[in-house]
């Protein structure tokens, strides 16, 4: 069986591609390109594709139902690129990927310190020399209230590394899980939203989540509060936190993804104009941290995601025998 591969990063997945390509029975065409209806015929004459984060519209899931492709998996756990609704009425199906939380709980947990301590003034000042610890004084993470949006497996994985690092977790999601519920307290969101020092978004990204974090939950944090986001950038309406945060009325943000990443992240601006206004604003301030959709960047995720995403390919195409198969 062929599959044609998209968002091909060489140096990082290569080894992992051709390591379960092999096991798999799978021979592989690759592109570093995302797909695009420009590009698409690049998959003509494959049975399976594989993509990772770039949306995947009607006009190319038609085209690739037309070439005979059979399957396309993606290389992450979050599906929202994906037009599940047409992919079903065309007959084509889609997978998921997974890999352990740990790498995206990790990497949370630490953007939650960062923020707390300042790192990103700390390490600006250490880079010209300046040594001097005449900033504001930066606080403790033990004496910080977390609410963590959305309790699935990062999520949860989060509560259990931060159950003995910080004050108190409060959480919530429409579904309860009992794990989540032995490291904290699940509440309401408005609770969350009040009352939490740091609110960590885990959800995945849905027409019913868009844009969870808005100008009117903005208004109800305190104004020492911080927001993590390692989940989806639409999670946030970034206007109305970059708003919040010109008027202080939230102390800062750690953002590993935002809206209209696609072309931002994985890509290098050193010699260029950032062509993303908002996050030309948020990377001026000194209270946000960015980075590139990196928070599940460890081998271990990179082995995993690659794996699972070419397993689904070769499994049955029911979700009783195929844990990733989405429709
Ligand atoms: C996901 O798996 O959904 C992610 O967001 C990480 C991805 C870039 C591999």
């Amino acid at each position: 069986m062929k599959l044609f591969v998209y968002n091909f990063n060489s140096g990082q997945e290569s080894a992992f591609f051709e390591k379960y390509a092999n096991q798999f029975g799978l021979e592989l065409g690759f592109t570093s390109e995302p797909p695009s209806i420009e590009n698409i015929e690049l998959a003509n004459g494959y049975d399976y594709v594989n993509v990772m984060l770039s949306p995947v519209c009607k006009e190319m899931l038609v085209r690739l139902k037309e070439m005979g492709i059979k399957m396309i998996s993606t290389r992450t756990v979050g599906y929202d690129h994906f037009d599940l609704r047409s992919a079903k009425e065309l007959g084509l199906h889609l997978s998921n990927s997974s890999y352990p939380p740990d790498a995206v709980a990790e990497y949370s947990v630490m953007l939650m310190i960062m923020v707390c301590r300042n790192i990103k003034l700390m390490l600006e000042k250490g880079n010209i020399n300046d040594y001097s610890l005449n900033h504001l004084p930066t606080t403790n993470m033990s004496e910080k209230k977390v609410g963590i949006i959305g309790t699935g497996k990062i999520g949860t994985g989060v509560a259990k590394k931060i159950k003995n690092l910080c004050k108190e977790v409060l959480m919530y999601d429409i579904a309860q899980n009992d794990e989540a519920a032995s490291y904290g307290t699940y509440t309401d969101l408005e609770t969350i939203f009040k009352t939490c020092d740091i609110v960590s978004l885990h959800t995945p990204m849905s027409p019913e989540t868009k844009h969870i974090v808005n100008a009117e939950r903005l208004a109800m944090m305190r104004s020492s509060a911080v927001i993590i986001n390692t989940a989806r950038g639409s999670l946030i309406d970034t206007k109305a936190l970059i708003k919040a945060l010109q008027e202080k009325q939230i102390a800062g943000a750690a953002l590993d993804v935002i809206e209209g990443e696609e072309g931002i992240v994985f890509h290098d601006f050193k010699h260029d104009v950032l062509p993303h206004e908002s996050l030309s604003i948020l990377q001026n301030m000194p209270n946000v941290i960015f980075s590139p959709h990196a928070a599940y960047y460890t081998k271990t995720s990179i082995e995993h995601m690659i794996k699972n995403s070419l397993e689904s390919l070769v499994l049955p195409k029911n979700k009783e025998d195929n844990p990733w198969f989405l429709v």
